[in-house]
């Protein structure tokens, strides 16, 4: 078994993930038709930007859909694979080397909608690097633009560990992902997570694991953290159904919640 950082192999990372893209793709369109107050009432195709993205799944997908996407990603394997991929697609987007809390926008104009989703923003391990992330993400939005962010929800009251199991293949290639979730610390706002990967490639099986450290939100706590940024209203909830015709309310009766915020005032935007 070797100790990695699964976001290094950004290709074991994609084959897991690859399954929700179109719906996720196709859940972002629904949104911006139905909650987004764009000037002129702009129609798609709309300029989009994805903090942290990773392998490029959804990059790519809204690009090969007309968007106008850029996105940017701490980890350089990432970067790397979501560039061979737009290459070998014969798609074009703009992808740069960043990090969600301090991030700079390499363009002089507004984005549409931003988004990301499956909890990436619980690696902000502060408040005031949540806050300094949606701050950024606000200026770099046009007024009446959308924020899509996707996190799984604490229970502070579990006291056993969660497991979850994933399986994809693609090719020659299997892998299986098992993460293991201990109970959360909640006065330090944080949940331990170790992912096993056992990936075979071609007969040939190895190990991985990853160890990680979230900052954990309930209900209460993600509320408290909207109000300290007024530039966006909470304008509906989701789960990671996906189903835009079945909204939700921000509680803690299920722990994937999917936000859905406006930009709602006038902030200088992100040079
Ligand atoms: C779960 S993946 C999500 C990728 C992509 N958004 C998607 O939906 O497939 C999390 C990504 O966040 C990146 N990441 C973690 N912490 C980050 C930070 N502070 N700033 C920028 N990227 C970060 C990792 O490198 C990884 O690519």
């Amino acid at each position: 078994m070797s100790l990695d950082n699964w976001y290094d192999t950004p290709l074991y990372y994609d084959i897991i993930f690859a399954e929700d893209t179109a719906r996720e793709a196709d859940f972002l369109e629904a949104m911006m038709r139905r909650h987004a107050r764009l000037a002129g009432a702009r129609r798609p195709p709309w300029r989009v930007l994805e903090p942290a993205a990773g392998s490029g799944r959804l990059v790519a997908e809204l690009s090969a859909r007309g968007h106008d996407v850029s996105g940017f990603d701490i980890n350089a394997n990432m970067l790397a694979h979501a560039r061979e991929r737009l290459n070998r697609d014969g798609l074009h987007a703009i992808l740069w080397k960043d990090s969600m809390e301090a991030f700079k926008i390499p363009s002089r104009f507004g984005f549409d909608l931003a988004h990301c989703l499956v909890s990436t923003f619980k690696y902000l391990l502060t408040e005031d690097h949540a806050v300094a992330h949606l701050n950024r993400v606000a200026r770099a939005l046009r007024v009446g633009g959308l924020y899509v962010l996707g996190l799984h929800l604490t229970d502070y009251h579990q006291r056993k560990p969660d497991h979850e199991r994933w399986v994809g293949r693609r090719g020659g290639i299997k892998v299986t992902c098992n993460t293991h979730t201990w109970p959360a610390h909640r006065r330090r706002r944080r949940e331990a997570m170790r992912t096993r990967l056992q990936v075979t490639r071609h007969g040939r099986t190895h190990f991985q694991e990853t160890r990680w450290e979230f900052r954990t939100y309930n209900a209460e706590e993600l509320k408290g953290l909207l109000n300290k940024v007024p530039a966006f209203k909470c304008v509906a909830c989701h789960d990671f159904t996906y189903a835009p015709e079945d909204p939700r309310s921000l509680d803690d009766a299920y722990s994937d919640l999917i936000l859905v915020l406006r930009k709602e005032s006038g902030m200088r935007t992100e040079k």
